[in-house]
């Protein structure tokens, strides 16, 4: 199937208007590019749900911090194009940051308290960068329906709850994780380890795995379920833990015991490469 790619707001505006004279309702799935089989399975979703599916690919620079990976994240866009075009998209949007943040943009989208954890202390400024882009790119998409991944756990809690909060007339939908046959999550990062790092990176999910069968079966303790799984991930040979938590999976706040559902959530550096994952245990 044949995708259009587009690099201009008002190109995407145009687009999405004729589809939406034809009667067709509007997918929409924002990704910063560099696109696996977990963007092409959110593509896939849109395109069973949407007439018309839009796939936004964007490193968004108010999101990386400055010791982080910006400049080398991967930029892939040929290869993006062809994926989207095989998993039903229509239109791929590339903006240049000029077209998305021109000069002066001093405006920004910051959800609260659900930052406090995880990501939020751990990539300060980092979410803010997320909500602002995504309600930028929803301003600009105007989708019905937007799909966004559970391996972003906190991502996709936050962005249910800025949509919910600035009544943004947009149906937000989380599908699973897409995972390696070995486990490992996939992730555009993924690329940078190294075949040693790769060969014990699916260790991360194999300790998420083993909190999550010690807690169903019957350990209620979040410190000790947190620390045999700190235990674990240190234990992988290369690894530094970044964070290592057991919270509520609505608030994102601590929680003593295991008496509601929580999210295994966690950030692994493996050499110098940042890996998050996460389980839901309910
Ligand atoms: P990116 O990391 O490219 O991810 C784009 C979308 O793909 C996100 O919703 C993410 O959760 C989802 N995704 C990534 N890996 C996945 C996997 N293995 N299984 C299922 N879904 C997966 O997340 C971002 O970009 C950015 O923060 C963005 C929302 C685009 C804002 O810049």
């Amino acid at each position: 199937m044949s995708v259009t790619v587009v690099t201009t707001i008002a190109e995407v505006r145009v687009a999405v208007a004729a589809a939406r004279r034809a009667g067709k309702t509007v997918g929409f799935v924002p990704t910063m590019g560099a696109l696996h089989e977990g963007h092409a399975a959110l593509v896939r979703s849109a395109a069973a749900t949407s007439g018309f599916v839009v796939v936004s690919v964007f490193v968004n620079p108010t999101q990386f911090g400055p010791k982080e990976d910006f400049a080398k994240y991967p930029r892939t866009l040929e290869a993006d194009q062809k994926l989207c075009g095989e998993a039903g998209a229509q239109l791929v949007f590339a903006p240049s940051a000029a077209e998305m943040y021109p000069e002066r943009s001093v405006t920004f989208v910051e959800v609260k308290e659900l930052d406090a954890e995880l990501d939020g202390p751990a990539r300060p400024g980092h979410f803010r960068g997320v909500c602002t882009v995504v309600l930028k790119l929803f301003n600009i998409v105007l989708p019905d329906v937007a799909h966004f991944g559970a391996k972003d756990g906190q991502q996709a809690r936050i962005i249910r709850q800025m949509v919910r909060d600035l009544n943004v007339p947009v149906e937000v939908r989380v599908e699973p994780t897409v995972r390696e046959a070995d486990g490992l999550a996939m992730s555009s990062r993924n690329r940078y380890l190294s075949p040693t790092e790769r060969s014990t990176a699916p260790a991360i999910y194999r300790a998420l795995q083993n909190v999550k069968a010690r807690a169903l079966a019957g350990e209620i303790d979040v410190a000790r379920l947190e620390s045999a799984l700190h235990a674990e991930l240190a234990a992988i040979p290369g690894s530094r833990v970044d964070y290592a938590r057991i919270l509520d999976s609505e608030t994102l706040q601590p929680l003593p015991r295991l008496d509601r559902p929580a999210l295994a959530a966690v950030a692994v550096f493996i050499g110098t490469t940042r890996l998050i994952d996460n389980v839901l245990i309910q």
